[in-house]
């Protein structure tokens, strides 16, 4: 048996290398989901399933694809429903990206982004973020974008996965009016956006309608499993990844956007439940950095990542010492380097996690950075 040669493109998550390895008792602080309970909209309306379960059209069910566009302030012919952000960002790549171009990709940013233009043909190009707070930094973006004749897409994702960094108006308006100029694709992933803390970071639709925005129930609404996610921009960019969709998958469950639309419907209450619980995490987090490390830190932007700098010695194999606190001290956290080589001096310790799991992780981390 051979496998088709495009996955040869692919490597193995370095992610899953980690976490698929845990060992009986280990506190898991590696993976990117929420711990709390679905909110009982969801569950409401997934018990109350009415009797058929159909098809629904491609696009999505109409009241959720008005309920997206609500939220959003979009019309709702610019609503794609998609099986997750993920399923979004499949259908537009390869609705959009032709082989043979190049992708630019935020370094360190979320491992799909360079996995999903190598399956579309296409090149990843990394772009630095700012060096001090791993924010969106337009001079240094623009910059590979000059050097890059042949880049057919950019990928914006703030608050990012995996450093929590946000970036400001500014940046996110030139950024914008670089790819409107070159008619490049540009796809800003807001799947964090509503996880901050205190002030919301910007969004793509306050600079532009040009490029296309995608999100999710997975973060903010606390609904990973459900699996659906959205397009937003002009229909324009999104009828061809719908037909890609469309044969991909043919549409999201019919359950899970009624559970998703019953989520919309109380945006309100559950996004700022769902800031209440990570507020209240990062709290126990900073409070434990201090007391067993003697770290003081401040929160980021937004997500639920601390995006915590390794000692010095863990430097040259971040993969080896991931896999020692992992084994010996019994964490699972994700080392930075998974995300990028700009990524290689850090490690991803996600904060969803309960208040208890991450004061006992990192007492249990202490003393390899003592050490
Ligand atoms: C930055 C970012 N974008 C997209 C996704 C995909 O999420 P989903 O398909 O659940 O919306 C993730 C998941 O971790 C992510 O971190």
């Amino acid at each position: 048996m051979k496998t088709a040669s495009r996955l040869s493109l692919l490597k193995p998550s370095p992610i899953r290398a980690i976490t698929d390895g845990t060992p009986p008792g280990a506190i898991p602080l590696g993976l990117g989901e929420p711990t709390w309970d679905l909110p009982e909209p969801a569950r409401l309306a997934l018990l109350r399933a009415p009797g058929p379960c159909g098809y629904v059209p491609h696009a999505g069910l109409t009241d959720l694809r008005k309920a997206v566009a609500t939220f959003h302030g979009a019309s709702v012919d610019e609503v794609l429903i998609t099986t997750g952000s993920q399923g979004a960002l499949f259908a537009l790549f390869q609705a959009w990206v032709e082989p043979g171009t190049k992708v630019l990709v935020p370094d360190p940013g979320f491992v799909a982004y360079p996995a999903l233009a190598r399956m579309a043909g296409a090149e990843p190009v990394p772009y630095p973020l700012s060096p001090d707070r791993f924010r969106l930094d337009a001079d240094a973006l623009l910059k590979v974008l000059a050097a890059t004749p042949d880049a057919s897409a950019v990928i914006l994702n703030l608050p990012s996965n995996p450093t929590g960094g946000g970036g400001d108006l500014d940046a996110l308006r030139r950024v914008a009016e670089a790819c409107v100029a070159r008619g490049l694709l540009l796809i800003s992933d807001e799947v964090y956006r509503d996880l901050h803390f205190g002030v919301r970071p910007p969004g793509l639709r306050e600079v532009t309608d040009r490029g296309v925005v995608v999100s999710s129930v997975s973060k903010g609404w606390g609904a990973p499993g459900l699996r659906v996610g959205w397009a937003i921009g002009d229909p324009a960019w999104l009828t061809p990844a719908r037909v890609v969709h469309g044969y991909a998958v043919t549409g999201t469950a019919t359950p899970a956007q009624w559970a998703a639309l019953a989520l919309l419907e109380h945006s309100d209450a559950i996004l700022a439940e769902a800031r209440a619980a990570i507020r209240g995490r990062w709290e126990a987090l900073a409070e434990a950095l201090r007391e067993h490390l003697g770290q003081t830190v401040s929160p980021p932007d937004g997500t639920f990542y601390h995006f915590m700098p390794l000692p010095p010695s863990a430097h040259v194999d971040p993969l080896a010492f991931a896999l020692r606190l992992r084994d010996e001290a019994k964490v699972v956290v994700i080392p930075g380097l998974a995300f990028g080589e700009g990524g290689r001096g850090h490690l991803r310790l996600s904060f969803a996690a309960t208040p208890e799991q991450l004061r006992e992780g990192v007492k249990r981390l202490a003393p390899y950075w003592r050490g």
